[in-house]
């Protein structure tokens, strides 16, 4: 039996098929390679020993998809990564999001009844929630109108999955909402790598430690938070790596209380952008050059999870710290930065 995922070449599936083999099972991956690098597949490689299975797939090519799906008969359960991210992006470029992220995901699920695949563990998002009533957000909080296209994307996705899981009982799905995703792989031989421009903080901050930027721009001092600038709760991408495996095994396993499940995948603790750049030059022992600029447009003031749900239910729970996250943010930059340099 394989574990298929799409988008593993990607910083959170990469890391998430590092954990799947680590707890013993074979993954072949599915990647447009769009926003990630085939090198990675090396670095995945490093770490585990073993070299997964890999196409090059664009899940918007419907007959490609089905010819895939044809040719392997043996997957158990599907991790869905694959879509575009960028906020921003899709702001501007609404139809190659409704596209990218709604049209392949119906193609998957449409070839999981086609095929008998029941195991689906979709990417999901905080930004579901919007500018939050309360904190720490719970799943059952109201999910806002999208405050951009990718945003919606996200919410429909749920929607689709939502809407499949009824018609389908055998069909078993789990929605993990993260938060934000920060850190890299320990070892240094996987992490973040945005293409251009980096669009989130923590990649900014490295890139502008490593002097690859000049300076830091920090959007917004005028938050009504304690430093007045916004608050997130960030996540070691090891821990949200793992925390798909065992969502995994619980469809494996039968153990879900329904056959659609939504989990908060956060630490449970809300972190400022001041405190990101105090704590970065901290255990790093480098000084961060940054400005306070305008707010960003779109940016919501305060976001963290309520994790009792997945603590509860999955047993799992957020082990490593923002330390830990900012030490293997910066390693992997440094490694990044030192081959580039070759
Ligand atoms: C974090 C904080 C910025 C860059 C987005 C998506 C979310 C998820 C994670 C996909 C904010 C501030 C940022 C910079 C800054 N992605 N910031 N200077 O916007 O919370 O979430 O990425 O699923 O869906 O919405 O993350 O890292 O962009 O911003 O001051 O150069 O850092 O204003 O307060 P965000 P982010």
């Amino acid at each position: 039996m394989k574990v298929l995922v799409t988008g593993g070449l990607g910083f959170i599936g990469s890391h998430t098929v590092v954990a799947l083999q680590e707890k013993g099972y074979d993954v072949v991956i599915i990647d447009n390679l769009s926003n990630s690098v085939i090198s990675v597949l090396d670095g995945i490689t490093r770490i585990t020993g073993i070299r997964p299975e890999f196409e090059a797939i664009d899940l918007r090519d419907k007959p490609v998809v089905i010819d895939f799906f044809d040719r392997h008969k043996d997957i158990g359960g599907i991790i869905h990564f694959a879509a575009s991210k960028a906020v921003n992006e899709s702001v501007h470029k609404p139809l190659l999001y409704y596209e990218n992220n709604i049209g392949t995901l119906v193609y998957l699920l449409q070839q999981m009844q086609e095929k008998g695949i029941e195991n689906f563990i979709f990417s999901s998002s905080c930004t579901v929630y919007g500018e939050p009533d309360s904190l720490p957000i719970t799943e059952s909080a109201p999910v806002k109108p999208a405050f951009s296209p990718y945003g919606n994307t996200k919410q429909i996705g749920e929607e689709i999955i939502r809407d499949t899981s009824k018609a389908y009982p055998e069909f078993k799905s789990i929605a993990l909402r993260y938060f934000n995703p920060i850190g890299a792989h320990p070892s240094g031989h996987i992490g973040e790598l945005p293409l251009g421009v980096p669009q989130n903080l923590v990649p900014f901050v490295t890139q502008t430690a490593a002097g690859i930027r000049e300076v830091l721009s920090v959007f917004g001092d005028d938050y009504p938070t304690p430093d007045g600038t916004a608050i997130r709760d960030y996540i070691h991408v090891v821990d949200l790596a793992e925390s798909h495996v065992v969502a995994l095994e619980r469809l494996f396993d039968n153990k879900q209380k329904s056959n659609f499940e939504i989990f908060n995948i956060g630490t449970g603790r809300g972190s400022s952008v001041m405190e990101i750049i105090k704590t970065f030059e901290k255990v790093n022992g480098v000084k961060l050059n940054y400005k306070i600029v305008g707010r960003r447009e779109g940016d919501v003031t305060a976001v963290w999870a309520d994790t009792s749900l997945a603590e509860k239910e999955l047993g799992w729970k957020a082990r490593l710290t923002m330390e830990d996250a900012l030490r293997d943010a910066w390693h992997w930059q440094q490694k990044i930065s030192a081959k580039k340099n070759v």
